[in-house]
């Protein structure tokens, strides 16, 4: 037994090796790209796919995961966004220096992003039971509440004849991003 194990050529082994670890990094990187393909294309959000790949990759666990998986981890991304951004938003508004229509602007967006959490933890929920109809009604609802932040700004930098752009224009444009990737992802998964 062990005279035949050692007459099994050692470069055949590692050749071996080397492309069964290939292959399976092609076929995990392909299926994230795949996935993002699907679930982006059709429809009115083409020009996300680069983004839904970049997000999906940065996370622990995409590697590999199907696109049921796929879906639950940019939600889990969704929430720690929307997580973050709050404590981006606090932050902002400790700094101070901000006209007073600006520090409106900062409140608004504040109560929105926390309102928001809790219906990201909703969606999660409508996931995990495979409730996708309430699903895709909560992640609608939590995108609104990116895109109202951003527009109270803009409302607070016209009124302020500032003209300066949102301090929240990436933190914003990201949330909406992935959340519509996210239920993009959901979506393809019915079809
Ligand atoms: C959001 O996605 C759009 C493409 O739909 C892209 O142009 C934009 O740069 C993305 N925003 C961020 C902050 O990555
Ligand atoms: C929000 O998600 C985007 C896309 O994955 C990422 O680039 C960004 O760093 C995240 N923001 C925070 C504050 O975690
Ligand atoms: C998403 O988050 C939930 C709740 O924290 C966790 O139970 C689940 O394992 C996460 N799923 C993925 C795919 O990361």
């Amino acid at each position: 037994m062990a005279a035949r194990l050692v007459s099994v050529p050692v470069p055949f082994l590692l050749l071996l090796l080397v492309v069964l670890a290939g292959s399976r990094a092609a076929l995990a990187s392909e299926t994230v790209e795949q996935v993002c393909a699907r679930a982006t294309s059709g429809g009115a959000h083409p020009d996300l796919a680069p983004f839904c790949v970049a997000s999906l990759r940065a996370a622990p666990g995409a590697d590999g995961a199907d696109a049921r998986g796929l879906a639950a981890i940019a939600t889990n991304l969704t929430l720690a966004n929307y997580t973050a951004a709050v404590a981006t938003i606090k932050t902002l508004e400790r700094r101070g220096g901000w006209t007073a229509a600006q520090q409106g602007a900062l409140a608004t967006c504040c109560a929105r992003y926390i309102e928001a959490l809790n219906v990201v933890h909703s969606a999660v929920h409508a996931l995990a039971v495979g409730n996708l109809r309430d699903y895709a009604a909560d992640m609608a609802a939590v995108a609104k509440a990116a895109t109202d932040c951003e527009d109270a700004f803009g409302a607070a930098n016209a009124g302020g004849g500032g003209g300066a752009s949102s301090p929240l224009r990436k933190v914003d444009e990201d949330a909406v991003n992935l959340t519509t990737v996210a239920a993009l992802i959901v979506g393809s998964l019915e079809k």
